[in-house]
């Protein structure tokens, strides 16, 4: 008996093992299954009405598995989900396609007609094992062509009402828009395209259709409107429905009429245009158009909607159901048949504003004018959502401000003409809540007038808006003055995010201008999913082109200023260079090429004389000035010759302008004439602009010296000369502080680093003492200031949230500090390159990047010269990883030590090549 029992428990016991086997290799194997994630068409997510006819596909491999590539793909493209199911892709069947591209690979099937669909899914194989299937993602294609609009009528009405004012401080109230229509039957799918400039709210039986907020995107609409798509198939019923819109003003009817005409542009009153495609159940089709049917009130509850002065809401004023079947409108007007705004008419090919964040006041205090203070303890673009109850009438008003004075009332002179001021008035009807709907402002402080008794805090609430986008980037470092800096450029960047990069988003500006983010848009680039903002600015500098080839300081051009320097309007090919870098947009490169070129020739026509630019703008702008309460230095010694910038710069674009030539495919023809003409700047440059006697340039300003070493024009051997000297002028003569403008600072810390001097590029960003950044975060910055002096400068140009002093920090931040740096020759982060310098000053980065690829993490740490690294690289990318060190055998990968035999050192460093997952190093250094 005893024996049997034996047997049969250890039968058991051999069972549960083996089933135990089985179940760890199956999990195995589920972990390094091949998932397919991401799917992504022109960078979005199944977007609605595109109208790129070969839009670009994207994945992203996800597997537990490391060293894994792909080999190859296979896509299908069908005309339903149904014909996709069953593996039939009557639009496009690639086929199995050796490759490993991953990102950005072009739809070449059937040619797709507006409003058409396509439905997709791809399947990899790599080198452990095949994928399945991925899941079905979508686009759809929008209006394709002109004819297609024409009959549909664009609606406004050019008419002031009462209360409206075309003067400096615009006052126009918001449009309410309603057009009733009735269904035969039963919807089975309908989308709407929607232009309504210059913002609008759509609404569909009284429910707002989509999260966006202050849509659409601003464009020069005499160039280019775009128009956005939603499927409204679920908000449609059977029988009786109303579309309703309001109309805001935005860009369109600008925030100053009639005040500097000659520099502002504005471009009429508010209007819009729409089709309802609706398809039946039973397949019939109808499409609802706009036309003088639709009808309009100008006497709704938002009186006026300005960006620099803020919403009046007089809620006494509200129209309950306005866009609800039922509502009688005899009494309103009908829309009128208006003219079209000029531009052509385009899908928006990136997010929306959405409301990203919500932020919670942290204190309230009362001033002796009977008015209350609110702090919202961050310098934060958005709203402020307020909960009131009072007496039908009663006012609410809110001024918005960046700081307060000593005296605790705002500081409202760094605001200039803008009046920052939302009002709510009640309509005396127990707890109303209420937002405004066309408006942002820049805000940290909210002076509060009208409340009886003082408020609690959790009657307000800030929203924070700016452009849909994942956050992709996380930093943080053992130095707190660093974490906090990069806090603060978080906030800064993605408050001026307004469908367009703008300045700063407080006093009457809030402008495109180009040159705040030639250098800047890479940095930001590794915290924000950017592509397609950029892509989109890249297309506003086109459309601001002048025939004869200048670009403008701003774009898109809402002030007219075309001051063809070099430094902004560089920020063309820079910011198309990073999109190449960053994301592997190889398009918007060949897209804009012509444009680009035709720019350079503009400028060398017009401006160079003797083989140097001429022309120059804005100097190094924004230096550090010589006394603290001025904006601009007149300090020859601070300041760095136009002529030098531009040359300088122009020299650089023209390296930049032959990589562009062979992605394009122009190499033979433009090479050699890029080439012949940098060489001739070069050559005159350095004649007239080096001194070979200190090894400087020019004044021997950080700038003048940091462009010719960054650019790569400093004669030979005399490099490290002029990079010694560059380092006393910063460490001695400047007593280690930041001496440069927004032109140098682009340059500085990865010049620093590359050349050695990875310690004095992080003093500088570590440094708490005027000036630096970090002088700013010690003086209370939540955001980064547009001057280095911004707690003691002048209020005429002191904006508290600008982010162009940023520099290249951001990128310092990744490639250097954090080693996550895209290899240009392999773009998009195809190729990783991981070179922290460990010796800077940090004892540890812990920082993260979602690349186009995947998620790349580097966390490391440096105890008494002990490093221990842990990093990881996406599938289907690798790395080259650095570590500073000849001798191999004391780093150990994964635990193991290493084979000096094996590997080998490069310029003092061992480099090793890891294919996907994720590593631990650790070695003595
Ligand atoms: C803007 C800057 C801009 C500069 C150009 C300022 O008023 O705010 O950001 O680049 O003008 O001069």
């Amino acid at each position: 008996m005893q024996i049997l029992k034996k047997i049969e428990s250890n039968r058991i016991q051999k069972a549960i093992s083996l089933a135990f086997a089985f179940l760890i290799s199956l999990s195995a194997l589920a972990q390094n299954e091949i998932k397919l994630t991401n799917l992504q068409c022109e960078m979005l997510t199944n977007p609605l009405g595109i109208d790129v006819v070969q839009p670009r596909l994207s994945w992203q491999l996800d597997t537990g598995a490391s060293q894994v590539e792909q080999m190859a793909y296979h896509i299908l493209v069908a005309s339903s989900p149904e014909k996709l199911t069953n593996n039939e892709g009557d639009l496009w069947d690639s086929g199995k396609v050796n490759s490993d591209a991953s990102v950005n690979v072009v739809y070449t099937g059937k040619t797709l007609d507006s409003k058409d669909e396509a439905y997709w899914k791809v399947k990899v194989w790599t080198n452990k094992g095949v994928s399945n299937w991925s899941e079905t993602a979508l686009w759809s294609m929008g209006i394709l062509t002109y004819a297609e609009w024409k009959s549909t009528r664009w609606i406004g009405y050019n008419q002031l009402f009462p209360g409206d004012s075309v003067s400096q401080f615009a006052k126009l109230s918001a449009r309410y828009v309603r057009k009733p229509i009735n269904l035969k039957s039963k919807v089975k799918n309908a989308k709407v395209y929607i232009m309504g400039m210059g913002l609008y709210e759509f609404y569909i039986n009284g429910e707002k259709i989509g999260d966006q907020v202050l849509a659409p995107v601003p464009t020069d609409y005499t160039q280019n409107v775009k128009y956005n798509v939603f499927d409204v198939t679920s908000q449609l019923q059977e029988g009786d429905n109303v579309l309703g819109t309001i109309l805001g003003n935005g860009r369109f009817f600008a925030m100053r009429q009639e005040y500097k005409p000659y520099k502002i542009k504005s471009f009429g009153f508010p209007k819009m245009a729409l089709q309802l495609d609706v398809e039946y159940e039973d397949g019939s089709k109808e499409t609802i158009k706009t036309d003088e049917s639709w009808k309009f009130t100008p006497y709704g509850p938002i009186r006026s909607n300005n960006e620099y002065d803020g919403e009046v809401y007089d809620a006494r004023k509200e129209i309950p159901n306005w866009n609800k079947v039922g509502f009688d409108d005899s009494d309103w007007l009908n829309m009128t048949w208006v003219q079209e705004p000029g531009g052509f008419f385009e899908a928006q090919m990136t997010p929306n504003m959405k409301i990203m964040d919500a932020v919670k006041p942290v204190s309230i205090s009362a001033t002796n004018r009977g008015t209350y203070i609110l702090d919202m303890g961050q310098n934060m673009v958005g709203w402020l959502q307020i909960k009131v109850k009072g007496n039908r009438g009663d006012k609410i008003t809110m001024k918005f401000a960046e700081s307060l004075q000593d005296d605790g009332s705002l500081y409202i002179a760094n605001l200039r003409d803008a009046r920052t001021t939302d009002e709510y008035i009640l309509k005396g009807d127990g707890e109303e809540v209420w937002e405004p709907t066309f408006v942002f402002h820049g805000f940290r402080f909210v002076e509060l007038t009208g409340f009886k008794s003082k408020p609690s805090l959790d009657q307000f609430l800030g929203k924070v808006v700016y452009d849909n986008m994942e956050t992709t980037g996380t930093f943080e470092c053992s130095n707190e003055t660093m974490n906090q800096i990069f806090k603060n450029a978080f906030w800064g960047i993605s408050g001026n995010y307004k469908g367009m990069p703008i300045d700063c988003p407080q006093r009457n500006e809030r402008q495109p201008w180009l040159g705040d983010r030639t250098t800047g848009a890479y940095g930001e680039s590794f915290i924000f999913d950017n592509q397609t903002l950029y892509a989109k600015w890249l297309d506003d500098i086109k459309y601001s082109q002048t025939l004869d080839g200048g670009i403008p300081d701003v774009a898109p051009a809402f002030w007219r200023y075309y001051g063809d320097g070099v430094t902004w309007q560089g920020a063309y090919m820079k910011v198309a260079d990073m999109l190449y870098t960053q994301f592997g947009d190889e398009k918007v490169i060949k897209d804009h090429y012509p444009y680009m070129k035709k720019w350079l020739l503009y400028m060398e026509a017009n401006y160079l004389k003797d083989d140097l630019m001429t022309k120059d703008k804005y100097g190094d702008w924004c230096v550090p000035p010589e006394s603290l309460e001025i904006i601009r230095s007149s300090d020859p010694t601070r300041l760095t010759d136009g002529e030098l910038l531009s040359s300088a710069f122009y020299y650089h674009l023209l390296q930049i302008m032959k990589k562009f030539a062979k992605i394009e495919g122009n190499s033979d023809a433009d090479i050699p004439y890029y080439d012949a003409l940098a060489e001739r700047i070069k050559k005159v440059f350095n004649a007239k602009y080096f001194n070979r006697e200190n090894y400087s340039y020019a004044n021997n300003t950080v700038t003048a010296n940091v462009l010719p070493l960054a650019f790569n024009m400093v004669p030979d051997n005399l490099q490290q000369k002029v990079f010694e000297n560059m380092v006393h002028q910063i460490e001695v003569v400047k007593e280690g502080h930041i001496s440069t403008g927004v032109v140098g600072t682009q340059f500085l810390m990865r010049t620093l680093t590359n050349f050695g001097r990875g310690d004095l590029a992080f003093k500088l960003a570590s440094n708490k003492t005027y000036p630096s950044w970090g002088y700013m975060v010690e003086n209370g910055a939540t955001t980064i200031w547009e001057l280095w002096n911004g707690n003691t400068a002048d209020p005429k140009m002191n904006s508290q949230n600008h982010v162009m002093l940023l520099g290249d920090l951001m990128i310092w931040y990744y490639e250097n500090m954090a080693g996550i740096k895209s290899n240009p020759e392999k773009p998009g982060f195809k190729e990783i390159i991981m070179k922290p310098d460990f010796k800077a000053g940090l004892s540890y980065v812990n920082a993260s990047y979602k690349s186009i690829h995947g998620e790349i993490k580097s966390h490391w740490k440096l105890n008494r010269n002990k490093l221990y690294w842990e990093l990881t690289v996406p599938v289907n990318t690798s790395a080259k990883v650095y570590i500073p060190t000849t001798d191999a055998s004391k780093v150990n990968l994964d635990g193991k030590e290493l084979n000096s035999k094996v590997y080998k050192t490069e310029n003092n460093y061992v480099v090793l090549t890891l294919e996907s997952g994720t590593y631990t190093i650790s070695a003595k250094l």
